[in-house]
């Protein structure tokens, strides 16, 4: 008798975990429903920059492959999330129940986040242990190649003691768990004076911090164009009006401060110097996630002549954002993957304050970025450490 023919051996394609902290938050609400509607062809990848042609040989992990858990202080279900996100006008509507079964996944594995305010049942180390033995835990459970931790929680304040805030925990149980960590936020994360260095002795790549998605990102385009013709900037003002969850964060002065600095830094880097002006942030419950921002530049011409340039920018926070989520979540697999270690400041044209060295005009970080594309094709790792 002869022998059964014998099936080639396919091993399942990998898959990859992507752990939001703050997931049942608008931005990750929105990643999640977005990347299951891009996937299964119901939408088009608009936004997501490392779906253009200079990523297609990149090898970052289709958007099918990418797995989604978290940790959040709130119960609200996914779906429900969703559901309130279509009523906004943010998601479209049907999207939630064309994405349900996804949704429900990713709330499965949504674990509680913490520590609550005044907690005094653990110790600093001990909720570092707590949040990685989550996250470990969902590699294992879900049998992932790799897994990068996302913050896209509430902005904090920067914190007044030596004491790690939470967003500093998660950083710190990102790296335990042999994840890189990326801060889409201004919260303090890996920039505490505690956990310097950390990331590159955990031999792990990071990316930060707050995304750069409406206001900031229009600085780091004017900006340089002041620069670049010899226009003399004399006061740059701005004004954000907004609601959501955001909003309502940003409505505590201390969290504020935390955002408003990036904002600045952004000035200061593309025009040489800070110029006179401050940024506020008004919370607008009824404007939901959709943000106004208007800046108003006063600068000088040729012969002291006096101009004025002022911008409106409307956006929906959510969707400028989670794109973007998206992205950085591909890249720094991919990064960790090549063997990449320490501060991604190739990835600094998502970040009002980018990480690392970098250029501070938005076409000079895509220049950097396209090269960190190119950097990412090789098939085999790195041989050496990143820096
Ligand atoms: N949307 C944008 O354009 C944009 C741009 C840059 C940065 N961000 C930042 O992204 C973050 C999220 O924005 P959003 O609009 O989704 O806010 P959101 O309020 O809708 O969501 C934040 C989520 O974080 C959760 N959270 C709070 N404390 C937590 C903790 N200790 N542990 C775990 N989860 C916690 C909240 O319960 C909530 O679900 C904010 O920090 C915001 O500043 C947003």
């Amino acid at each position: 008798m002869s022998a059964e023919p014998s099936l080639p051996i396919t091993s399942p394609a990998p898959r990859f975990g992507v752990w939001l902290i703050g997931a049942r938050g608008s931005v990750a609400t929105t990643a999640i429903a977005g990347c299951a509607a891009v996937a299964a062809g119901l939408h088009p990848p608009t936004g997501m920059v490392t779906e253009t042609a200079p990523f297609a040989a990149s090898h970052l992990p289709a958007l099918s492959s990418l797995v989604f858990g978290g940790h959040d202080t709130v119960d609200c279900p996914l779906p429900k999330r969703a559901e309130h996100l279509a009523e906004g006008g943010v998601l479209p509507h049907g999207l939630p129940a064309a994405v349900h079964a996804e949704l429900v996944a990713a709330d499965r594995e949504i674990r509680p986040g913490g520590p609550p305010p005044g907690d005094t049942g653990r110790t600093q180390d001990e909720w570092i242990d707590v949040f990685a033995a989550d996250i470990r835990d969902f590699v294992r459970r879900q049998d992932l190649a790799g897994a990068v931790v996302v913050n896209v929680a509430s902005t904090e304040p920067a914190p007044a003691d030596g004491s790690l805030p939470p967003s500093s925990l998660y950083a710190a149980a990102a790296l335990r768990a042999g994840c890189p960590y990326v801060n889409f936020t201004p919260s303090t994360g890996l920039h505490h004076p505690a956990l310097a260095g950390l990331a590159e002795s955990f031999g792990l790549p990071y990316a930060g911090r707050d995304g750069k998605t409406g206001q900031t990102l229009l600085r780091s385009v004017l900006g340089p164009m002041f620069l670049q013709r010899a226009l003399a900037v004399r006061a740059w003002s701005g004004t954000n009006l907004l609601g959501g969850g955001d909003g309502a964060a940003l409505a505590d002065p201390a969290a504020a401060a935390a955002k408003n600095a990036g904002k600045e830094r952004v000035l200061a880097d593309t025009l040489g110097t800070t110029p006179e002006g401050e940024v506020h942030i008004d919370d607008v419950p009824a404007l939901g996630d959709w943000k106004t921002a208007w800046d108003h530049i006063a600068f000088d011409g040729f012969l002291g002549a006096r101009m004025i340039l002022q911008t409106t920018w409307q956006g929906c926070d959510s969707s400028l954002a989670a794109p973007l989520v998206l992205d950085l979540a591909r890249l720094t697999v991919r990064a960790h993957q090549q063997g990449l270690t320490g501060p991604l400041s190739e990835l600094g044209f998502y970040f009002k304050d980018p990480v690392g060295d970098g250029p501070s005009s938005l076409a000079e970080q895509y220049t950097q970025l396209r090269h960190f594309a190119e950097r990412l094709r090789t098939d085999t790792p790195a041989p050496e450490a990143h820096r």
